[in-house]
Protein backbone atom coordinates (compact mmCIF):
# COMPACT_ATOMS: atom_id res chain seq x y z
CA UNK A 1 0.00 0.00 0.00
CA UNK A 2 1.06 3.54 -1.29
CA UNK A 3 2.48 5.22 2.24
CA UNK A 4 0.05 8.56 2.58
CA UNK A 5 1.79 11.74 1.40
CA UNK A 6 2.93 14.19 3.92
CA UNK A 7 0.13 16.64 4.70
CA UNK A 8 1.34 20.35 3.65
CA UNK A 9 1.40 22.15 6.96
CA UNK A 10 1.99 26.38 6.94
CA UNK A 11 5.38 26.16 7.41
CA UNK A 12 6.47 24.05 4.55
CA UNK A 13 3.73 26.23 2.08
CA UNK A 14 5.02 29.64 3.17
CA UNK A 15 9.05 28.02 2.31
CA UNK A 16 7.90 27.13 -0.81
CA UNK A 17 6.36 30.49 -1.59
CA UNK A 18 8.94 32.20 -0.61
CA UNK A 19 11.03 30.41 -3.36
CA UNK A 20 8.29 30.65 -5.67
CA UNK A 21 8.07 34.57 -5.35
CA UNK A 22 11.74 35.06 -5.62
CA UNK A 23 12.23 33.38 -8.62
CA UNK A 24 10.06 35.55 -10.25
CA UNK A 25 11.49 39.25 -8.72
CA UNK A 26 9.10 40.08 -5.88
CA UNK A 27 10.05 42.65 -3.58
CA UNK A 28 10.02 40.93 0.27
CA UNK A 29 8.96 37.84 -1.30
CA UNK A 30 8.72 35.86 2.21
CA UNK A 31 6.67 38.41 3.46
CA UNK A 32 4.65 38.55 0.38
CA UNK A 33 3.88 35.05 1.34
CA UNK A 34 2.59 35.48 4.20
CA UNK A 35 0.51 38.26 4.10
CA UNK A 36 -0.93 36.50 1.31
CA UNK A 37 -1.02 33.01 3.45
CA UNK A 38 -2.71 35.24 6.66
CA UNK A 39 -5.85 36.72 4.32
CA UNK A 40 -6.73 33.22 3.41
CA UNK A 41 -6.49 31.90 6.91
CA UNK A 42 -8.15 34.92 8.03
CA UNK A 43 -5.64 35.87 10.96
CA UNK A 44 -2.94 38.48 11.41
CA UNK A 45 0.44 37.69 10.47
CA UNK A 46 1.84 37.81 13.72
CA UNK A 47 0.05 34.79 13.84
CA UNK A 48 1.43 32.71 11.40
CA UNK A 49 3.98 30.83 13.58
CA UNK A 50 1.53 29.56 16.25
CA UNK A 51 0.35 28.03 13.02
CA UNK A 52 3.13 26.82 11.47
CA UNK A 53 2.46 22.86 12.08
CA UNK A 54 -1.21 23.41 10.98
CA UNK A 55 -1.72 21.44 7.89
CA UNK A 56 -3.43 23.43 5.23
CA UNK A 57 -6.42 22.28 3.42
CA UNK A 58 -6.81 21.65 -0.43
CA UNK A 59 -8.78 24.92 -1.26
CA UNK A 60 -6.22 27.35 1.41
CA UNK A 61 -3.60 25.48 -0.93
CA UNK A 62 -5.24 26.41 -4.24
CA UNK A 63 -6.52 29.58 -3.02
CA UNK A 64 -2.41 30.11 -2.08
CA UNK A 65 -1.38 29.28 -5.10
CA UNK A 66 -3.63 31.62 -7.73
CA UNK A 67 -2.64 34.55 -5.25
CA UNK A 68 0.97 33.78 -6.15
CA UNK A 69 0.54 33.55 -9.31
CA UNK A 70 -0.89 36.79 -9.57
CA UNK A 71 1.46 38.41 -7.28
CA UNK A 72 4.36 36.73 -9.77
CA UNK A 73 2.37 38.30 -12.96
CA UNK A 74 3.08 41.90 -11.02
CA UNK A 75 -0.11 42.48 -9.71
CA UNK A 76 -0.06 44.36 -6.21
CA UNK A 77 -0.50 42.09 -3.18
CA UNK A 78 -3.09 44.45 -1.74
CA UNK A 79 -4.97 43.88 -4.69
CA UNK A 80 -5.04 40.17 -4.47
CA UNK A 81 -5.37 39.98 -0.87
CA UNK A 82 -8.35 42.64 -1.35
CA UNK A 83 -7.47 44.46 2.32
CA UNK A 84 -5.10 46.31 3.86
CA UNK A 85 -4.13 48.13 6.89
CA UNK A 86 -3.31 51.78 7.05
CA UNK A 87 -2.73 53.22 10.29
CA UNK A 88 -5.80 52.67 12.35
CA UNK A 89 -8.23 51.32 9.44
CA UNK A 90 -8.45 48.34 7.34
CA UNK A 91 -9.80 49.20 3.98
CA UNK A 92 -10.75 47.45 1.18
CA UNK A 93 -8.46 47.74 -1.65
CA UNK A 94 -8.92 47.20 -5.73
CA UNK A 95 -7.62 48.78 -9.05
CA UNK A 96 -10.26 51.32 -8.73
CA UNK A 97 -7.65 53.59 -6.29
CA UNK A 98 -3.81 53.48 -6.14
CA UNK A 99 -2.63 51.22 -2.83
CA UNK A 100 -1.92 53.19 0.42
CA UNK A 101 1.55 53.30 1.05
CA UNK A 102 3.54 53.09 4.25
CA UNK A 103 5.19 56.79 3.84
CA UNK A 104 1.42 57.91 3.70
CA UNK A 105 0.86 56.88 7.52
CA UNK A 106 3.90 58.98 8.07
CA UNK A 107 2.16 62.12 6.26
CA UNK A 108 -0.93 61.92 8.33
CA UNK A 109 0.95 61.89 12.04
CA UNK A 110 2.80 65.21 10.76
CA UNK A 111 -0.90 66.10 9.95
CA UNK A 112 -2.45 64.71 13.39
CA UNK A 113 0.53 66.62 15.51
CA UNK A 114 0.06 70.39 14.02
CA UNK A 115 -1.20 72.96 17.08
CA UNK A 116 -4.10 73.53 14.28
CA UNK A 117 -5.35 70.51 14.69
CA UNK A 118 -5.29 69.67 18.51
CA UNK A 119 -6.48 72.99 19.37
CA UNK A 120 -9.81 72.94 17.28
CA UNK A 121 -12.71 72.09 19.14
CA UNK A 122 -13.92 70.04 15.76
CA UNK A 123 -11.52 70.16 13.31
CA UNK A 124 -12.53 70.38 9.39
CA UNK A 125 -9.67 68.38 7.49
CA UNK A 126 -9.74 67.93 3.80
CA UNK A 127 -8.09 64.70 1.98
CA UNK A 128 -7.16 66.15 -1.24
CA UNK A 129 -6.49 62.81 -3.59
CA UNK A 130 -8.14 60.42 -1.24
CA UNK A 131 -8.27 57.08 -3.65
CA UNK A 132 -9.47 54.35 -1.56
CA UNK A 133 -10.05 57.23 1.74
CA UNK A 134 -7.00 56.01 3.60
CA UNK A 135 -6.00 59.31 4.76
CA UNK A 136 -9.44 61.00 5.30
CA UNK A 137 -10.54 57.75 7.22
CA UNK A 138 -7.39 57.52 9.20
CA UNK A 139 -8.27 60.98 10.07
CA UNK A 140 -11.53 60.10 10.89
CA UNK A 141 -10.95 57.48 13.25
CA UNK A 142 -7.74 59.06 15.01
CA UNK A 143 -9.95 62.54 15.53
CA UNK A 144 -13.19 61.74 16.56
CA UNK A 145 -14.10 65.30 16.67
CA UNK A 146 -12.93 65.57 13.34
CA UNK A 147 -15.45 66.53 10.16
CA UNK A 148 -13.85 65.14 7.02
CA UNK A 149 -14.03 66.43 3.52
CA UNK A 150 -12.41 63.99 0.73
CA UNK A 151 -12.06 64.89 -3.01
CA UNK A 152 -10.78 62.90 -5.83
CA UNK A 153 -11.43 63.23 -9.92
CA UNK A 154 -11.95 59.76 -10.31
CA UNK A 155 -15.34 58.34 -9.67
CA UNK A 156 -14.08 55.29 -9.34
CA UNK A 157 -11.97 56.26 -6.41
CA UNK A 158 -14.69 57.34 -5.06
CA UNK A 159 -16.92 55.16 -4.81
CA UNK A 160 -14.13 52.73 -3.32
CA UNK A 161 -13.45 55.55 -0.20
CA UNK A 162 -17.13 55.56 0.36
CA UNK A 163 -17.56 52.00 0.82
CA UNK A 164 -14.39 52.31 2.85
CA UNK A 165 -15.97 54.59 4.95
CA UNK A 166 -19.27 52.77 5.28
CA UNK A 167 -17.45 49.32 6.39
CA UNK A 168 -15.73 51.30 8.90
CA UNK A 169 -19.11 53.27 10.42
CA UNK A 170 -17.41 56.72 9.25
CA UNK A 171 -19.89 57.65 6.70
CA UNK A 172 -21.17 59.86 8.66
CA UNK A 173 -18.23 62.76 9.42
CA UNK A 174 -16.58 62.27 6.00
CA UNK A 175 -18.13 63.61 2.46
CA UNK A 176 -16.74 62.67 -0.49
CA UNK A 177 -16.76 65.37 -3.27
CA UNK A 178 -15.88 64.35 -6.73
CA UNK A 179 -14.04 67.91 -8.28
CA UNK A 180 -14.73 66.85 -11.86
CA UNK A 181 -17.82 67.61 -11.13
CA UNK A 182 -18.31 70.48 -8.23
CA UNK A 183 -15.94 73.47 -7.64
CA UNK A 184 -14.27 73.13 -3.68
CA UNK A 185 -14.76 77.12 -3.72
CA UNK A 186 -18.89 76.64 -4.30
CA UNK A 187 -19.27 73.94 -1.05
CA UNK A 188 -16.32 75.32 1.42
CA UNK A 189 -16.24 78.88 2.99
CA UNK A 190 -12.90 80.50 2.35
CA UNK A 191 -10.85 80.27 5.74
CA UNK A 192 -13.22 77.56 6.96
CA UNK A 193 -10.80 74.35 6.62
CA UNK A 194 -8.22 73.62 9.16
CA UNK A 195 -6.07 70.99 7.73
CA UNK A 196 -5.37 70.12 4.48
CA UNK A 197 -3.77 66.52 3.83
CA UNK A 198 -2.85 65.72 -0.19
CA UNK A 199 -1.23 62.87 -1.27
CA UNK A 200 -1.23 63.73 -4.76
CA UNK A 201 -0.13 62.34 -8.24
CA UNK A 202 3.52 64.04 -8.48
CA UNK A 203 5.53 61.90 -10.87
CA UNK A 204 6.87 63.50 -13.97
CA UNK A 205 4.71 62.17 -16.87
CA UNK A 206 7.91 61.70 -18.84
CA UNK A 207 9.16 58.98 -15.29
CA UNK A 208 5.29 57.43 -15.47
CA UNK A 209 5.87 56.70 -19.18
CA UNK A 210 9.20 54.92 -18.15
CA UNK A 211 7.55 53.11 -14.99
CA UNK A 212 6.89 49.03 -15.37
CA UNK A 213 4.01 48.52 -17.58
CA UNK A 214 3.46 45.93 -14.79
CA UNK A 215 2.92 48.81 -12.23
CA UNK A 216 0.74 50.85 -14.91
CA UNK A 217 -1.09 47.73 -16.25
CA UNK A 218 -2.93 47.98 -12.55
CA UNK A 219 -2.20 51.24 -10.43
CA UNK A 220 -4.56 54.05 -11.68
CA UNK A 221 -2.08 56.31 -14.44
CA UNK A 222 -4.52 59.18 -12.64
CA UNK A 223 -3.19 58.48 -9.52
CA UNK A 224 0.30 58.51 -10.66
CA UNK A 225 0.89 61.44 -13.39
CA UNK A 226 1.69 65.02 -11.91
CA UNK A 227 2.08 66.30 -15.54
CA UNK A 228 5.25 67.35 -16.84
CA UNK A 229 7.27 68.11 -13.76
CA UNK A 230 5.00 66.38 -11.29
CA UNK A 231 4.02 69.37 -9.50
CA UNK A 232 0.99 70.19 -11.62
CA UNK A 233 -1.68 68.57 -9.03
CA UNK A 234 0.77 69.86 -5.53
CA UNK A 235 0.66 73.49 -6.81
CA UNK A 236 -2.92 73.20 -7.32
CA UNK A 237 -3.45 71.84 -3.75
CA UNK A 238 -1.05 74.36 -2.56
CA UNK A 239 -3.35 77.58 -4.41
CA UNK A 240 -6.56 75.88 -3.16
CA UNK A 241 -5.16 75.60 0.53
CA UNK A 242 -3.73 79.57 0.35
CA UNK A 243 -8.20 80.33 0.01
CA UNK A 244 -9.74 77.54 1.64
CA UNK A 245 -7.44 77.45 4.86
CA UNK A 246 -7.67 79.29 8.38
CA UNK A 247 -4.97 81.33 9.47
CA UNK A 248 -2.94 79.19 11.15
CA UNK A 249 -3.82 75.87 9.14
CA UNK A 250 -1.90 73.14 8.20
CA UNK A 251 -1.15 72.11 4.96
CA UNK A 252 0.61 68.29 4.30
CA UNK A 253 2.20 67.49 1.72
CA UNK A 254 3.62 64.08 0.08
CA UNK A 255 6.14 64.71 -2.71
CA UNK A 256 8.90 63.01 -5.01
CA UNK A 257 12.00 62.48 -3.37
CA UNK A 258 13.63 61.43 -6.94
CA UNK A 259 12.78 64.31 -8.77
CA UNK A 260 13.55 66.98 -6.04
CA UNK A 261 10.17 68.58 -5.63
CA UNK A 262 10.58 69.91 -1.97
CA UNK A 263 12.71 73.19 -2.97
CA UNK A 264 10.38 74.53 -5.42
CA UNK A 265 7.05 73.38 -3.69
CA UNK A 266 8.09 75.41 -0.50
CA UNK A 267 9.21 78.36 -2.20
CA UNK A 268 6.05 78.62 -3.98
CA UNK A 269 4.46 78.11 -0.63
CA UNK A 270 5.81 80.83 0.62
CA UNK A 271 4.93 82.59 -2.34
CA UNK A 272 1.33 81.80 -1.47
CA UNK A 273 1.71 83.21 2.59
CA UNK A 274 2.64 79.72 4.19
CA UNK A 275 5.52 80.11 7.18
CA UNK A 276 6.45 78.59 8.40
CA UNK A 277 7.41 75.97 5.65
CA UNK A 278 8.85 73.08 6.32
CA UNK A 279 10.12 69.54 4.80
CA UNK A 280 10.35 66.26 6.29
CA UNK A 281 12.28 63.26 5.51
CA UNK A 282 10.36 59.64 5.47
CA UNK A 283 11.83 56.49 7.62
CA UNK A 284 13.89 55.69 4.31
CA UNK A 285 15.66 59.28 4.85
CA UNK A 286 14.02 60.19 1.65
CA UNK A 287 12.68 64.28 1.57
CA UNK A 288 9.31 63.59 0.88
CA UNK A 289 6.92 65.40 2.76
CA UNK A 290 6.33 69.44 3.35
CA UNK A 291 4.11 71.11 5.70
CA UNK A 292 3.42 74.85 6.05
CA UNK A 293 1.04 76.67 7.74
CA UNK A 294 -0.98 79.76 6.66
CA UNK A 295 0.43 83.12 8.19
CA UNK A 296 -1.50 85.45 9.71
CA UNK A 297 -3.08 87.76 7.20
CA UNK A 298 -0.73 90.14 4.79
C1 LIG B 1 -1.29 59.26 -5.39
S1 LIG B 1 -3.03 58.92 -5.35
C2 LIG B 1 -3.26 58.95 -3.58
C3 LIG B 1 -4.50 58.29 -3.11
C4 LIG B 1 -4.60 58.21 -1.57
N1 LIG B 1 -4.71 59.53 -0.99
C5 LIG B 1 -3.39 57.50 -1.00
O1 LIG B 1 -2.58 58.16 -0.34
O2 LIG B 1 -3.25 56.29 -1.23
C6 LIG B 1 -3.68 60.47 -5.90
C7 LIG B 1 -5.19 60.58 -6.01
O3 LIG B 1 -5.48 61.91 -6.46
C8 LIG B 1 -6.51 61.86 -7.43
N2 LIG B 1 -6.37 63.05 -8.30
C9 LIG B 1 -5.64 63.19 -9.43
N3 LIG B 1 -5.75 64.45 -9.91
C10 LIG B 1 -6.56 65.12 -9.05
C11 LIG B 1 -7.06 66.44 -9.01
N4 LIG B 1 -6.74 67.34 -9.94
N5 LIG B 1 -7.89 66.79 -7.99
C12 LIG B 1 -8.23 65.88 -7.04
N6 LIG B 1 -7.78 64.60 -7.03
C13 LIG B 1 -6.96 64.23 -8.02
C14 LIG B 1 -6.31 60.54 -8.14
O4 LIG B 1 -7.49 60.09 -8.75
C15 LIG B 1 -5.84 59.65 -6.99
O5 LIG B 1 -6.92 58.99 -6.38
Amino acid sequence: MDSVPPAKTLATVLDGAGAFLAKYGVDSPRATAEFLAARLLRCKRGELPARAATALPEPILEAMRRGMRRVAAGEPLQYVTGQWDFRTVTLKTDRRALVPRPETEELVSLALAHPALRAAAAPLVLDYGTGSGCIALAVAKELPAARVVAVDVSADALALARENAEALGLASRVAFVDTSERDLGDLLEPGSVDAIVSNPPYIPSAAVDRLDPKVLAHEPRLALDGGPDGMAVLRQVAEEASMLLASGGGLFLELDAESGQARPMAAYLRELGFDPVRAHRDLAGAERFLSATLSDGL
